[in-house]
């Protein structure tokens, strides 16, 4: 499976105006990781994840993601913070939407959609209207609406920050499940040190101002993890180092003030 790194950031900076939102920032993702970006609220989480996507132009650097798929095949898939679904659409048409822009039709996109909704639980819902489903719900759509077009790469902007903790723990679970079924490469952000150590295969530490990495640290504890791993020592003391280089990043953040 594995040939080099699949995403390749080289000194990464990006300006708003004056402002160095992301700078120097260098990583190389081998396929199959499941990476998370964690640093606090401003260091630039957002923005490294729009530019991996394509989504904003880089001030400086190169990101080079490989081999690159050709046609309208999409070999990204994103999920936002907000589900953002179309209101009026139903579930089905939600996650339809990247085939049908990719010009697939109906009759052949079917399966595919039938199929995401399968995998992320939502087999019976495909009738329903976004203002009759919950929040996790919402971002179980927005999941399938991500996978329907198989990508190799899923970028993950702090999607369960809104949900409440057991929710939130019953996704990471899935998505977790859903991210080795299927080989994906993930790049996921947040600010919780516990989502961090739960998910990933590395954490990347960022701070503020100018947003920056100051650290990469890899977690050794096998996959899948399930419960047991959450209730473990492993898990409490994985999760006391990275909030310890946290909080260091933190300090040096308040002294550069
Ligand atoms: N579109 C924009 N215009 C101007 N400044 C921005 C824009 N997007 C982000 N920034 C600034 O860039 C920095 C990093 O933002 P962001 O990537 O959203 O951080 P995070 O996701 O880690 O909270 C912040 O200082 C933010 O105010
Ligand atoms: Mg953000």
């Amino acid at each position: 499976m594995s040939g080099g790194p699949i995403i390749v950031m080289d000194r990464v900076s990006k300006k708003f105006g004056d402002v160095p939102a992301v700078e120097e920032f260098s990583l190389a993702i081998e396929e199959g990781e499941f990476i998370t970006l964690l640093g606090p609220s401003g260091c630039g989480k957002s923005t490294a994840l729009k530019m991996i996507a394509g989504l904003l132009p880089l001030s400086a650097g190169t990101i080079t993601i490989s081999p690159p798929k050709s046609g309208a095949e999409q070999d990204l898939g994103f999920v936002f913070q907000e589900p953002t679904l179309m209101p009026w659409a139903s579930v089905f048409d939600n996650v339809f939407l990247p085939l049908r822009l990719a010009g697939v039709g109906r009759g052949d996109g079917e399966p595919r959609v039938r199929n995401a909704l399968k995998e992320v639980g939502l087999s019976q819902f495909a009738d329903y209207y976004p203002r009759e489903l919950s929040g996790g719900m919402k971002m179980r759509v927005s999941i399938a609406r991500a996978l329907v077009t198989r990508p190799r790469i899923l970028l993950m902007d702090e999607p369960f920050a809104a949900l409440d903790e057991m929710t939130r723990s019953k996704l990471n679970n899935d998505v977790m499940k859903l991210s080795v079924d299927h080989g994906l490469t993930v790049v996921f952000v947040t600010h919780s040190v516990f989502e961090s150590v739960f998910l990933s295969s590395r954490v990347i530490v960022m701070a503020a101002r100018p947003g920056r990495l100051t650290a990469d640290m890899p977690l050794q504890a096998p996959w899948p993890r399930g419960e047991d791993y959450r209730m473990s020592q492993e898990f409490s003391a994985e999760a006391r180092r990275i909030s310890e280089t946290l909080k260091g990043t933190l300090h040096v953040d308040n002294i550069d003030r």
